[in-house]
This record gives C-alpha cells, structure tokens and sequence, in this order.
C-alpha cells in the first residue's frame, strides 16, 4: 500500500462532494484548486507522489451542456495535463469517472459494457477516461453514480431528498430516471482496495441498489411515516433548453468488486443514519 504521503488528490478541497470526504478517511495529499490547478501545469512541479487520484471535474451536468467549451476544458485538456506530466513520471493514475458515460438505454452495465454518452458532461468525461487508459496499462478508472454522505457542506441528491421531506417541503422526484445511489465512504474503501492490490482497468464502484429517484423518495417516505408521503411528487425527466439529457434507465454492476472484497452499505441503513441526525 502507498503511504498516505504518497497520495496525491486533485478536486478533493473542503467543499468538494466526493474528495473531500475520501481524504477525511485516507488521508493524503490533497492541495487546493489554486495550488494545483489542473489547466496551470506549472503548479504540479511541487508534487512528487506514487498515485494520483483525479477527482477533479465540471460536474454541473447541465452547466456542461451550455458550456461546452469549458466542460472539454476542465475535463478533457485538465486530464490530458495531469496523464502528461504525472504519467510520464511513472505515476500510477486512477481516474474518477461517472455511469454517465453510458446512454442508459438497457443498463444496468458492467465493465465490459460499450459507452455512448449521450450529453456533453458523459461525453468529456469519457475523453478523459481514453486518455488516462491509453497512455498507461497500470492505470484505473474508477466510475461512481449519485455519490452521498451522511453530512458535510456540499450537498447531494439523498440528503436533499431527506432534508425536504423531513422539513416538510415538497420534492418533484423523477419516477423515469433509474439512481443507483454510492456511499462515499464506500467509495474510499473501494480505493483503498484498488491501491493495495494494485487494480489495473475499469472498476465499477456504485451501491447495489437501482431504483428510480421517486422510489427512493419513497423509501425515505416509509422510514418516516406514511404522513409525509404527502410531500413527494412523482415527475417525469423530459430534455429541454439548457437541460442535458441523461441516462434514464442506466446504473453500473461490476464484475471486480465481489473479488477485491469491495462491499457496499444497504442503501436503507443510510437513509435510517440521515434521519436519524437530523431529528
Ligand atoms: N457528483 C456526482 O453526482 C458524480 C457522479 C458520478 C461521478 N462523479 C465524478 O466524481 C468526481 C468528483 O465529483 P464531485 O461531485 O466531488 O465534484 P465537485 O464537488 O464538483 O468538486 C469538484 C472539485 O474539482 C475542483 N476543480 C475544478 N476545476 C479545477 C481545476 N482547474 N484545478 C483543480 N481543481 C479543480 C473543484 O475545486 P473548487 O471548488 O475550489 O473550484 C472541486 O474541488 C468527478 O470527477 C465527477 O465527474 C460525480
């Protein structure tokens, strides 16, 4: 396993989703945007680490599809600089990709499955992913779906599901758009696996749970008490201006996870911890 000190991040700042929470649980090297900009490559000469792993992204989906400038940017000529730099130096990489790669046509995928991104964030981000594979064998994509966690600053669909219903506000869920929701703490042990025994490819890392969003608002509905169903509301995911299209009937299985003794957290007893510290 490398040290912690051999780890380096990217996009893992205080107020990022994802990193944030994985370098709470590993620790490691995890500078902010400013002192490793991912478009500046003049700021990763200070770096010296045996495994980069990029979190770094435009994750705004819709903000992808009316930019698409800077979504190829940050997301394609960002990677393109971390695999120059980083990879010719021998570094191992491990690239934090999405299910958004896929069209969500007959999902769920595995790792074999053929992408065709179908909006401009899945689209850069499978750009990104071609460029970390096909520089390096011994690299790894890593792709997640819908990450959450129990707290933190930067929000995310579950707690915001659970925080509405249980402050009773109304939540317009989509009942046509499959969430295979991810522990994000799952996620970090995931990586750990993928370090320790060196993972080479592509690994799907998602919760075992695929349900439309509206179901899982649902869940979050029986665990409170039928009296809050009132707050939910089912609608339907249409494409429109300035909405990118997505995967509808998507979400990831793996065939590698069981074998790297990856296992995830029942979706359910998470939304029971949610609850719970908020009451
Ligand atoms: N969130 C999801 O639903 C989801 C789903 C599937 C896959 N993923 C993937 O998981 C990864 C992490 O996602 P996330 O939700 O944690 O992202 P996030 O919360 O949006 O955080 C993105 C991070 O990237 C940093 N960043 C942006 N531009 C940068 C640059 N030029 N140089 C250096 N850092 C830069 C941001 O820093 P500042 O905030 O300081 O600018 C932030 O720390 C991404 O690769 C994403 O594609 C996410």
């Amino acid at each position: 396993m490398a040290k912690k000190e051999d780890i380096l991040y990217t996009g893992a700042s205080p107020t990022s989703l994802v990193g944030s929470r994985v370098v709470e649980l590993l620790g490691g090297i995890a500078p902010s945007h400013e002192e490793l900009d991912i478009l500046k490559p003049e700021t990763f000469t200070k770096f010296n680490p045996k495994v980069l792993v990029h979190f770094a992204a435009l994750t705004n989906v819709n903000g992808c599809e009316t930019d698409p400038e800077n979504a190829h940017l940050i997301n394609v000529v960002g990677t393109e600089n971390l695999v120059q730099y980083f990879g010719s130096r021998g570094v191992k990489i491990i690239y934090i990709s999405t299910d958004y790669v896929f069209d969500g046509k007959e999902g769920p995928y595995d790792e074999d499955a053929t992408p065709n991104p179908i909006n401009i964030y899945g689209k850069t981000k499978l750009e990104g992913e071609k460029i970390v594979t096909s520089t390096s064998g011994a690299n790894t994509i890593i792709r997640i779906a819908f990450p959450y966690r129990l707290s933190g600053t930067k929000s995310d669909t579950l707690r915001w599901i659970i925080g509405s219903i249980m402050d009773k506000k109304e939540v317009s869920v989509f009942d046509n758009l499959k969430a295979n929701f991810t522990f994000i703490d799952d996620i970090a042990n995931a990586l750990t696996q993928a370090i320790e025994k060196d993972f080479k490819g592509i690994l799907h890392v998602t919760g075992n749970e695929i349900s439309t969003v509206y179901e899982i608002a649902n869940m979050v509905v029986d665990t409170l008490g039928k009296e809050y169903s009132q707050y939910v509301k089912p609608k339907h995911f249409e494409v429109s201006d300035g909405v990118a299209d997505r995967p509808l009937n998507g979400g990831l299985i793996s065939q590698y996870k069981e074998t790297l003794g990856i296992k995830m957290t029942p979706l359910i007893d998470n939304i029971r911890k949610i609850i719970n510290s908020r009451k």
